[in-house]
C-alpha cells in the first residue's frame, strides 16, 4: 500500500491500513512477497493472486494490477443527450466557430527584389488571407521557422488563434507533414475528471475518457483538500495528482485517436473554484474561511508549458470562470448547456449534484446561486459498498412486496458495489416497502431476513458474498443511510432556501435541470419519495448529464460561448449558505424521509395513504 500511494495511485484503505475493510484489494501478477491472513479476503482470491495491499510485504520486483484503478477508469464519457437532441434551444450556442483556426499556404520563393525576411512572407500571406493584421510568432516555432519554410519550397500550415487584438501563431509545419489540431474539453470533478478528444476542423468529439481524481487518497472532498493543502508540500503534491490524473487521460485518449499530445492546443477547462485553485497551486484556504475569498474569479488564460499539461506547450488553457468560492466554472459551463438564459419569463432551477451540491436559479433576466456541501455520498464515497457510476455498479434496483430484490449492474459482470442511482432507488424502495422508517432507521420485522450485525453496524443485505465480483457481501447500514439522508437533505434545504430568497416556492419553477454526479439512471420518482427533489410534475425535470464537461466543450467550439459564460458569471448573485441563519432550519427538516413537512410531499403522502388502505 505505501509503495502504491507513494506512486500516487488511488487506492481506498478506509480502515487505515488494519486489514479490516477490505478496500485495498490488488491483483499480484508477478514476483514474491509475504502476507497475512485476512478474513476480509475469501481463499477464493486468494489462490487467484489477489492480496490486501495494506497486509502484503514486498520482497521482490512485483508486477500489480491495481483493480480499483482499472474498475474506476470508466469506459465510456457520457455525452451529453440533452445537450446533442437540444442543440437549438440551449442557452449557449452550438455554431463551430473557435479561435484556433488552421490554413494552407503557399510562399512565393524569396528574390533578391522580395528579400523580406521568413516571418514578413509568411505574415504577409496570413494578412491576405485571413484578415487579421498582426501577427505573434513564439520562439518555439521561431527557431525552426528558416527550415521549414524551405522544407517543401514555401508549402506550408499555419495553426494560429485569430485573437482581436493580435492573432497569435502556434504552429507552422510543412504542408506535407499532415496536421491535425486538436482541443480538450475538461471537467475537474473533486470525485472524477473526464475529458474529450475534440477535432478543431470540425468540432467533432473524436475521444472521451474519464478516471477517478487521484487527489482523492488526500480527502474526499472540498474542505478537506484545502485541510490537507496546508501541511508544508501538500499543495504541490495536490496539483501533481491532478496533473498525473489529466496528463493520463491525455495519453489515454491521444493513443486511441492514433495522435500526439503535441498536436492538441487549445483546452477549456471547468471545474469548482477548489478544483481550480488546486489545479494552479493556488493557496485555497481562504475559500473555506470567513469571509470565503478566493485568489480568482477569473483566471487569465494560461499556456500548457505554464502548469505542466502534456500537450503542445504553446496550446493555451482558459479556464471558466466561478462565481464565488463554492459555485465555480463548472457551474458557469453548465448554465450554456440549459435554456434557462433563453427565457425571460420562465423560472428554472438547476442542481448539480456532485459532491458539492451547486444550485441555480433564474432566468434570462436574473440568477441567483448557492452551494452546499452535499458530501460524495451518492458518488460512492464514505459508503460501505458505495462506488462511482463504473463497470459493476448497481445503478438501478427495486423491491418487490414478496421482499425479492432485482437489480442492474452496469456491463452486466457481477455486482461490485452501487453507485448513486442504485442508493438513491435502494433508499426509496426500502422506505416504500416499510424497511426503513422516516428517521432512515430499519424496521426490524420487515427486514428481518436481510439484516444482520455487521463489523459497521446494523446491514441490510442486497447481495451475498457468492454473488458479487468480489466475494464480499453488499450491504447497506444504517450508518450509510444517515448519511444520504444529509446529503438529500442538504441539496434540497440549499434548493428551498435559494427560492425562498427570491420570494418563490418549488410550484413556480416551470423546469428542473439535474446535471452531474448521479448516472442517467436517477429515478425522479425515487428521488422526490426520499425527498432528495421536489415533488413537481414529472414533465418538469430534465436530465441534463455532466453539463460541465458539456460546457466546457461548447466553449471550445465557439468564442461566443466564452463571453457568455463570462456574462454568467457576471450576473450570478452568490448567496453563502455558511452564514445564512435559516439554512440551518431548513436543513434540519429536511433530515427525514422525505421532510418533516409532508405538505412538501404529496405524492409521496398519497403513495403512503394507499399503502395504508392496502395493508388494512
Ligand atoms: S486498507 Fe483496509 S484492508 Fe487494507
Amino acid at each position: 500500500m505505501e509503495a502504491i500511494q507513494h506512486k500516487g495511485l488511488p487506492l481506498k484503505a478506509s480502515c487505515g491500513g488494519k486489514g479490516t475493510c477490505g478496500d485495498c484489494v490488488v491483483l499480484i501478477k508477478e514476483g514474491a512477497y509475504a502476507k497475512k491472513s485476512s478474513a476480509v479476503l475469501p481463499d477464493r482470491l486468494v489462490n487467484q493472486g489477489y492480496a490486501l495491499a495494506c497486509q502484503t510485504l514486498i520482497t521482490d520486483d512485483l508486477i500489480v494490477q491495481l483493480p480499483q484503478f482499472e474498475e474506476l477508469l470508466i469506459k465510456s464519457v457520457v455525452r451529453s443527450e440533452f445537450v446533442e437532441k437540444n442543440k437549438k434551444d440551449i442557452s449557449g450556442t452550438y455554431a463551430h466557430d473557435p479561435a484556433l483556426k488552421s490554413i494552407a499556404l503557399n510562399l512565393p520563393q524569396p528574390t533578391l527584389e522580395d528579400n523580406y525576411s521568413d516571418f514578413k512572407r509568411v505574415e504577409r500571406q496570413l494578412v491576405q488571407h485571413t484578415g487579421s493584421k498582426d501577427f505573434s510568432l513564439p520562439y518555439s516555432v521561431l527557431k525552426n521557422l528558416a527550415h521549414t519554410v524551405r522544407q517543401e519550397q514555401g508549402q506550408i500550415h499555419v495553426t494560429y488563434f485569430d485573437d482581436p487584438s493580435q492573432a497569435s501563431i502556434v504552429n507552422i509545419t510543412p504542408a506535407s507533414a499532415t496536421e491535425r489540431v486538436f482541443g480538450l474539453a475538461c471537467d475537474i470533478g473533486t470525485t472524477t475528471v473526464a475529458l474529450y478528444l475534440v477535432d478543431m476542423a470540425n468540432g467533432d468529439i473524436i475521444e472521451t475518457a474519464s478516471s477517478l481524481n487521484q487527489q482523492i487518497k488526500c480527502g474526499e472532498d472540498i474542505i478537506s483538500r484545502i485541510n490537507y493543502s496546508q501541511k508544508p508540500g501538500h499543495l504541490k503534491e495536490l496539483q501533481d495528482l491532478i496533473m498525473i490524473t489529466i496528463n493520463r487521460l491525455i495519453e489515454t485518449v491521444t493513443q486511441r485517436a492514433g495522435t500526439s499530445s503535441q498536436d492538441i492546443y487549445c483546452a477549456s477547462i471547468s471545474g469548482n473554484t477548489t478544483m481550480i485553485h488546486l489545479l494552479l497551486t493556488l493557496e485555497p484556504n481562504y475559500i473555506r474561511e470567513e469571509p470565503y475569498v478566493p485568489t480568482f474569479n477569473r483566471v487569465p488564460l494560461l499556456q500548457a508549458k505554464d502548469i505542466g499539461l502534456r500537450m503542445n506547450p504553446e496550446a493555451r488553457i482558459y479556464c471558466a470562470p466561478s462565481v464565488g468560492s463554492y459555485v465555480g466554472g463548472d457551474i458557469t459551463a453548465g448554465m450554456l448547456c440549459t435554456p434557462m438564459l433563453k427565457e425571460a419569463d420562465k423560472t428554472s432551477l438547476f442542481i448539480d449534484a456532485g459532491t458539492n451540491g451547486e444550485i441555480v436559479a433564474g432566468n434570462r433576466d436574473w440568477l441567483m446561486t448557492c452551494a452546499c456541501s452535499a458530501g460524495p455520498a451518492f458518488e460512492g464515497g464514505g459508503i460501505r459498498c458505495g462506488m462511482p457510476a463504473s463497470s459493476g455498479a448497481i445503478e438501478q434496483i427495486s423491491l418487490s412486496e414478496s421482499g425479492k430484490l432485482n437489480y442492474k449492474v452496469i456491463n452486466g459482470i457481477k455486482p461490485k458495489g452501487l453507485c448513486g442511482s442504485g442508493l438513491v432507488d435502494l433508499m426509496a424502495e426500502l422506505f416504500t416497502h416499510g424497511n426503513i422508517d422516516r428517521h432512515g432507521k430499519f424496521n426490524a420485522p420487515k427486514t428481518r431476513d436481510r439484516i444482520y450485525h455487521s463489523q459497521n453496524g446494523l446491514a441490510f443485505l442486497v447481495e451475498e458474498a457468492q454473488n458479487t465480483f468480489w466475494g464480499k457481501d453488499i450491504v447497506i447500514t444504517e450508518k450509510d443511510i444517515s448519511n444520504l439522508i444529509l446529503t438529500k437533505g442538504a441539496v434540497f434545504s440549499a434548493c428551498s432556501l435559494l427560492l425562498k430568497s427570491v420570494g418563490l416556492d418549488f410550484h413556480e419553477i416551470e423546469a428542473l435541470y439535474i446535471a452531474g454526479g448521479f448516472g442517467r439512471f436517477l429515478d425522479v420518482d425515487n428521488a422526490i419519495r426520499i425527498g432528495l427533489l421536489p415533488d413537481l410534475d414529472r414533465d418538469k425535470f430534465h436530465y441534463v448529464g455532466n453539463s460541465s464537461l458539456a460546457g466546457a466543450y461548447l466553449i471550445l467550439r465557439s468564442e461566443q460561448n466564452k463571453s457568455l459564460t463570462e456574462e454568467i458569471a457576471e450576473k450570478m448573485t452568490y448567496i453563502e449558505l455558511n452564514t445564512e441563519p435559516r439554512y440551518m432550519n431548513e436543513f434540519t427538516g429536511s433530515l427525514f424521509l422525505p421532510h418533516t413537512d409532508m405538505d412538501l410531499f404529496p405524492s409521496v403522502q398519497k403513495l403512503f395513504d394507499s399503502h395504508t388502505k392496502e395493508s388494512i
